[in-house]
C-alpha cells in the first residue's frame, strides 16, 4: 500500500462563496488559489477552472442541487455548497426535503436511487450511471429473500449501501452513522443485517450482549458482499503506520481512525471508528480543543484530501491506493455534461435514474423507518 504524506504548509481554506451571479472564470482560479489545497497544484487549477466555471453558472441558472459525497475528489467535492455536502445518511436527508426541480447526485448510482426514492418527483441524475459498487452490485433481492427463509420471522436491517430492490424486501435501512443504534431498536433477540459481512462482524462486536446479528456467511451459505476499498486495509497495515508514522495506540494528539466498513481486527486497532461524519465530527472536536496534531484515516483516500483541506493544522497520511474506483468515476467533464444537456433541453436519460413506482413504493418504507429512527 503507498502511503503518502500531506505537504506541510499551513494553508487557511477559503470557502466557495454561495452567489455566482457574474463569476468570471479569474474569479474561479483565485478562489481555487486562495484554498492552498495541499494537493490542488497550479497545473490542475489552471487545467479545471474554465469546467468549473461552466459547472457553477449552470448549477445556478437551473436552480441544480449538487450532492457531494466525502469521498469525491476535492475540485469535485468544492462545487457543492457546504450543506450539500455529506455522508449517506446527511446526503439522504437534505435529498428528501429539497425543492430544486434537478438534483445531480456526486456519489454512486445506489445512493442516487435513494434521494429518487425519496423525493419521486425531482428529476435526478448522476454523473456516470454504471459506476457501480463492489456492496451493492453483489447482491440482491434474492438474497435477502435467501436469508429471510433461513431466519423466518427475523426482521431484516439492510445498508443503505445497496439497490432499491434489495431494499424493497427488507425491513429497514441503515447507514454507517446511525445502524447501531437501529439495530437496538428493532423487535426481537435476532436482526439479520445484509449485504456488508466486515460491517456484519463489527456490528456484532459492538452488540454483542444486546442482539443476535445474523448475516451472509455465518452459519450459512447465503450470498453477502464485503467493501472492496476498505477491505484493502490489513491489521498489518494498520500496524506498520502507527509505527512509520509515530502515531501510539491511545496517544493524546495522534489519532488513527477507521470506517465502519473495515475488518474487524481493523476496527478494533483504530483510536476511533465511525462513519464518514463521524470520524469528521471527532476530528473537528479535537482541532477546536487543539488537541489533534497528526492523524491516518482507514477509509477511502479522497476522504482525507478534503479532510486536509479542512483541518490545515493537522498532519494527514493518504493511502493514494486505497481510492475508490466506483466512485472515481465521477467527474468534473461528466459533471458539465449533465448541466449542458439541462441547458439545452437535451434528453437526459444517459444520466437519470428512473425506478419503478412500485419499487419506489416498497422500498420507501424501510428508508422512512430508519429516517423517523435516526431523529
Ligand atoms: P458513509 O458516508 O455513510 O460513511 O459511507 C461510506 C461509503 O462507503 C459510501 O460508499
Ligand atoms: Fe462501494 Fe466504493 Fe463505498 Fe466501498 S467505498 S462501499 S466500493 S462506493
Amino acid at each position: 500500500m503507498t502511503v503518502m504524506h500531506s505537504n506541510g504548509d499551513t494553508p487557511q481554506a477559503t470557502d466557495v462563496p454561495n452567489c455566482t451571479t457574474d463569476l468570471s472564470i479569474e474569479d474561479v482560479k483565485q478562489e481555487l488559489y486562495n484554498r492552498h489545497h495541499p494537493s490542488l497544484t497550479f497545473l490542475d487549477i489552471e487545467a479545471h477552472a474554465k469546467t468549473i466555471h461552466k459547472i457553477r453558472m449552470l448549477k445556478q441558472k437551473h436552480n441544480v442541487v449538487m450532492l457531494g459525497h466525502n469521498y469525491m475528489e476535492p475540485l469535485v467535492f468544492g462545487l457543492s455548497e457546504k450543506e450539500e455536502q455529506g455522508d449517506s445518511l446527511g446526503l439522504s436527508m437534505y435529498a428528501a426535503n429539497t425543492d430544486a426541480p434537478y438534483l445531480i447526485f456526486n456519489g454512486v448510482p445506489f445512493m442516487a436511487e435513494t434521494a429518487k426514492i425519496l423525493n419521486p418527483s425531482k428529476t435526478v441524475l448522476v454523473a456516470d450511471k454504471s459506476a457501480g459498487c463492489s456492496l451493492a452490485d453483489n447482491f440482491g433481492a434474492e438474497d435477502v429473500r435467501k436469508l429471510k427463509s433461513l431466519y423466518p420471522g427475523a426482521p431484516v436491517m439492510i445498508y443503505i449501501n445497496s439497490y432499491a430492490d434489495a431494499k424493497a424486501e427488507s425491513d429497514i435501512c441503515c447507514t454507517s452513522a446511525n445502524a447501531a443504534h437501529i439495530a437496538k431498536t428493532m423487535p426481537g433477540d435476532t436482526l439479520i443485517f445484509v449485504p456488508d459481512i466486515f460491517f456484519a462482524q463489527n456490528l456484532e462486536e459492538e452488540l454483542r450482549d444486546e442482539k443476535n446479528i445474523v448475516y451472509p456467511g455465518k452459519d450459512n451459505t447465503a450470498r453477502g458482499a464485503v467493501c472492496e476499498v476498505h477491505e484493502k486495509f490489513t491489521l498489518d497495515d494498520l500496524l506498520a503506520i502507527r509505527e512509520s508514522f509515530e502515531i501510539p495506540k491511545g496517544h493524546a494528539h495522534r489519532k488513527l481512525y477507521a470506517h465502519w466498513e473495515c475488518r474487524p481486527n481493523v476496527l478494533k486497532e483504530a483510536d476511533f471508528y465511525g462513519s464518514t461524519s463521524q470520524i469528521m465530527k471527532d476530528i473537528a472536536e479535537r482541532v477546536a480543543a487543539n488537541q489533534l496534531e497528526r492523524a491516518f484515516v482507514a477509509s477511502e483516500c479522497e476522504l482525507t484530501s478534503n479532510l486536509a483541506q479542512e483541518f490545515p493544522e493537522v498532519q494527514f497520511w493518504t493511502a493514494c491506493s486505497v481510492r475508490c474506483s466506483h466512485m472515481a468515476q465521477v467527474s468534473l467533464n461528466k459533471i458539465g455534461n449533465i448541466l449542458e444537456a439541462i441547458d439545452q433541453d437535451d434528453d437526459l436519460s444517459e444520466f437519470e435514474i428512473t425506478l419503478s413506482s412500485e419499487i419506489i413504493a416498497k422500498a420507501r418504507t424501510p428508508i422512512e423507518r430508519m429516517l423517523e429512527a435516526s431523529v
